[in-house]
């Protein structure tokens, strides 16, 4: 397979694409970055890396950092955390608040703002705030190899400002229990979480545990190969919120993405890739990521279906 052909034509036909959907604007210090960006990386099983288009740039990971804060939070409180978080798709946009009521607290997984929010508290515990965004850094930099990577300041500032839909969700999952520290501190660990800005590159290396089963490729586990297909499990139902059916449907490969415009996707055995393009879907999805992953999908039969 000639993986760096066929990324040339995804660069190219990414360069070309029409609708490029709408950068994020909700996040003001989002809203400036630029649409005609494309990226992507592939780091395969056997530890190649190939790239395309602007896979060294970094961008804000956003709600692909869910997926290192669960990872820590299971490594926290195992099985415990399904007592408060669920495992199912929600089928409703990732900042809903409308299932909460009814589902006394407990969101429907740890993927929408509401699950995330709950990681933030459990990964608090015992822990002033920036200790545990420090540790979640590190987790990802050790995940990545690479200790370059670090939380964009101003992004997080300006979630912390407009934010009120997250401090809704913990106010209101406060009362119920579910969030169990006092909301600012939660949404402080949370809003930092999403500002951790990566490239392509960079995520593609830190989702290498999850393509290996769980294993670091520079040794040790970073979690039980059961653990790692239950992320991936997750990621797959729920990743792409109430598009993840379609995600599913049209890529195949379990995957996670962003607001600031990433995909993180895994194919279990062969490959860890990272696609980056700022304009979104109204379902919050990346819209070029999406097809990107798709047209690679087709061209290499990645998909696990
Ligand atoms: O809390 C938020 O709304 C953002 N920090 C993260 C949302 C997000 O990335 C949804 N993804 N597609």
């Amino acid at each position: 397979m000639d993986l760096p052909a066929i990324l040339a034509r995804i660069v190219a036909e990414m360069r070309d694409a029409p609708d490029r959907g709408a950068v994020a604007r909700y996040i003001p210090s989002l809203a400036g970055v630029d649409p005609a960006r494309f990226g992507i990386a592939i780091v395969t099983a056997d530890g190649d890396t190939f790239m395309g288009g602007d896979a060294n740039i970094g961008f804000s990971i956003q709600s692909i950092s869910k997926v290192f804060s669960l990872t820590l939070a299971l490594g926290k409180v195992g099985d415990r955390l399904w007592e408060r978080v669920g495992r199912e798709p929600s089928g409703n946009s990732f900042n809903s608040i409308v299932q909460l009521e009814a589902e006394k607290g407990i969101p429907r997984n740890p993927f929408i703002n509401a699950g995330a929010i709950v990681l933030a508290d459990v990964n608090l515990a015992g822990h002033l705030p920036r200790e545990a965004i420090g540790e979640l850094l590190q987790f990802v930099r050790y995940l990545a190899a690479d200790d370059s990577i670090a939380i964009d300041e101003a992004v997080a500032r300006s979630e912390e400002q407009t934010g009120e839909r997250n401090r809704a969700l913990a106010h209101f999952m406060k009362s119920y229990g579910t969030v169990q520290h006092e909301p600012d501190p939660v949404l402080g660990t949370y809003f930092h979480a999403c500002a951790i800005e990566m490239s392509c590159r960079q995520l593609a290396q830190a989702g290498r545990f999850l393509m290996l089963g769980g294993r670091h490729p520079e040794g040790g586990n970073v979690v039980s190969a059961r653990r790692a297909r239950r992320i991936l499990s997750l990621m797959l139902t729920c990743g792409h919120y109430d598009a993840s059916g379609d995600f599913a449907f049209r890529v195949g490969m379990p995957g996670k993405s962003g607001v600031g415009g990433g995909i993180l996707a895994v194919v279990p055995g062969r490959a860890s890739i990272a696609v980056w393009s700022p304009g979104l879907n109204p379902s919050g999805n990346s819209q070029l990521g999406g097809l990107a992953l798709e047209r690679l999908a087709e061209a290499t039969g990645w998909s696990i279906f």
